[in-house]
């Protein structure tokens, strides 16, 4: 039987604009945040302190964390690549830090301009300032589903980095489909690696919606027993260094996926759906949720 409860986690005002083109002004961010947080998300992904040249739209972090109306109970989650980052994050007020490593070593070479072995040489100082602070730790594994440089992913190099994650405390581990390649069918062998590797409470499911095949991910996650997901509202999203690759899953579709069927979130989706207009508007753009349109049609 699926889980009863399931925690989503908000990574729009990251993932999702780290890819806009346009500057984004730090209060609009700051906006989309809480309005997510009012509607009942308990860990949004806020900020990402990584370089400003690599990612341009991140550069504000500091500004938007210090910004948010905090709400009691919510984790606000920052992107923390190295030392720098972690000094960062933790002056600006991060409750968890986000180490982000991949599967692949191509990927790794793009994305953090290193092999995998030598980003956990560098998470691993992050690791520990994180645990000597008392801060959330969570982990990244990019590309544990297909790579777009070197394409077929081994579940032993998933199984090798959610080890190595492990060893370093994380307290949750993302097991990310960056490209949004996999089918429902690729799912519970990649899950299953990682489950051998971590608690299964620990996992998450970070599903790209590329080739349109995210709920039914999410779907297969469910049935292998995950309990956690991530998702961004009104579909916002890409990878600066995937080529191609669009927004994360929506979270409206998410949500009333999981309304549907009778899972718990704790999140009041038409919020969510304002959120998502709110947020498009000011992009200029459709918001690319079905669901959030279709109930804001209404
Ligand atoms: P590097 O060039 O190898 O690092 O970049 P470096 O240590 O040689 O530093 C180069 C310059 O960057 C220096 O500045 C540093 O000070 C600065 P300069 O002296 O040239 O003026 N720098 C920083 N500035 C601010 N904050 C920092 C920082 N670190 C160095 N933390 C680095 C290595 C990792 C920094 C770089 O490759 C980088 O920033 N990459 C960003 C990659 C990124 O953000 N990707 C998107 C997020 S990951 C993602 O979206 C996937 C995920 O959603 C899961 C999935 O879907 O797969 C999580
Ligand atoms: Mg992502």
């Amino acid at each position: 039987s699926l889980p009863k409860k399931v925690k989503i986690v908000e990574v729009g005002p990251r993932d999702g604009l780290q890819n806009e083109k346009e500057t984004i002004s730090a209060e609009l961010k700051i906006e989309l945040v809480n309005r997510l947080t009012s509607a009942g998300f308990v860990n949004v992904e806020a900020a990402s302190f990584v370089s400003p040249k690599w990612v341009p739209q991140m550069a504000t972090s500091g500004e938007v964390m210090r910004g948010i109306a905090r709400k009691p109970g919510v984790i606000y989650s920052a992107l923390t690549p190295n030392m720098k980052g972690f000094e960062a994050a933790l002056e600006a007020g991060a409750d968890e830090v986000v180490i982000f490593g991949a599967a692949s070593e191509a990927f790794s070479q793009k994305n953090i301009n290193c092999s995998i072995a030598e980003s956990i040489e560098r998470f691993r100082e992050v690791a520990l300032a994180a645990k000597q602070n008392n801060i959330r730790l969570r982990a990244a594994v990019s590309c544990a589903f297909g790579c777009p440089y070197q394409g077929e992913v081994p579940l032993s190099s998933v199984s090798d980095v959610v080890g190595r994650f492990r060893d370093l405390g994380c307290d949750e581990i993302d097991i990310a489909d960056t490209i949004g390649v996999a089918t429902p069918n690729k799912v519970a062998p990649v899950m299953q690696a990682a489950i051998r590797e971590f608690n299964i409470d620990g996992l998450s499911g970070h599903f790209h919606d590329t080739y349109g095949q995210a709920l039914a991910n999410i779907y297969a996650s469910l049935e292998v027993g995950i309990t956690i997901y991530h998702s961004s509202v009104a579909g916002l999203g890409g990878c600066p260094y995937a080529k191609g690759a669009t927004g994360n899953v929506a979270s409206e579709d998410v949500l009333y996926m999981m309304q549907g069927l009778g899972i718990e979130t704790g999140i009041d989706l038409d919020i969510v759906v304002d959120a998502g207009q709110f947020i498009s508007q000011h992009l200029g753009r459709k918001a690319v949720s079905r669901a959030g349109n279709a109930i804001a049609a209404k």
